[in-house]
């Protein structure tokens, strides 16, 4: 497509305002709201979210993985602790996520700490998993260089064998984070480009407001 029709496209956003004389006093509550909104209007995408890390060498990188849990303390997704992502976070673990909700012309940008959740935890969740899921982590290095002509379903094929018959235990090298959020911003698209969008960034224990232009 040319550079002309690109620019032609032209979006207006009018679904919804941020009521700035009624918001929440914490971010995960507003995050929560929002989310249940998401839910609704389009289930199938709306865990979905761009993961932002930054590596030793400083250079960013983003991809999208799926939000598994929200609690009073953050965001939780699920990795390979051996991935690029992993090695970012064990190097500098401030991370970004970005979820985007086209249908609700709604963003959420969270800043924060990845920090890994318990063992417990882990467990849990990955005998929740689907069996092809459990061994599929088991069968992949995630991030690593693979000859082309590698197999990976014989490699699947080879975890299944060794856990016929049994229950699929976690590999070590697989399991959770959860963001620990220090700023949130919640983005309204409005018309004309006057968006709304409201910072929450944690100060000790408390959450400061701040209405950003758009
Ligand atoms: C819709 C979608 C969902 C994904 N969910 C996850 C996920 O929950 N966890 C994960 O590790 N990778 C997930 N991925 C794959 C990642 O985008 C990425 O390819 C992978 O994690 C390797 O990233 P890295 O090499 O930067 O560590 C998903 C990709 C897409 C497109």
């Amino acid at each position: 497509m040319s550079i002309k029709k690109i620019s032609e496209i032209r979006e207006d956003f009018k679904k919804s305002e941020i009521d700035f004389s009624n918001i929440s006093d914490h971010p995960i509550k507003m995050f929560n709201d929002w989310f249940e909104m998401a839910l609704e209007s389009d289930k199938d995408n709306a865990i979905s979210f761009v993961l932002s890390t930054v590596s030793s060498e400083n250079i960013p990188s983003s991809r999208v993985v799926l939000l598994r849990g929200i609690d009073e303390n953050g965001f939780t997704f699920f990795t390979n602790y051996e991935s690029a992502k992993s090695k970012d976070i064990e190097v500098n673990n401030m991370v970004s996520a970005n979820f985007f909700w086209e249908k609700l012309e709604k963003q959420v940008r969270i800043t924060g700490k990845a920090i890994k959740i318990s063992s417990a935890d882990s467990d849990k969740y990955f005998s929740s998993r689907p069996r092809y899921s459990q061994l599929g982590a088991w069968s992949s290095d995630q991030s690593s260089i693979i000859d082309v002509y590698y197999k990976l379903m014989s490699k699947m094929d080879e975890f299944k064998e060794i856990f016929k018959g049994k229950e699929v235990e976690r590999p070590l090298h697989w399991g959770g984070y959860c963001i620990v959020p220090e700023k949130v911003e919640f983005w309204q698209g409005r018309p004309s480009r006057l968006h709304d969008r409201l910072l929450f960034t944690k100060q000790k224990t408390i959450w400061k407001k701040e209405r950003l232009a758009p």
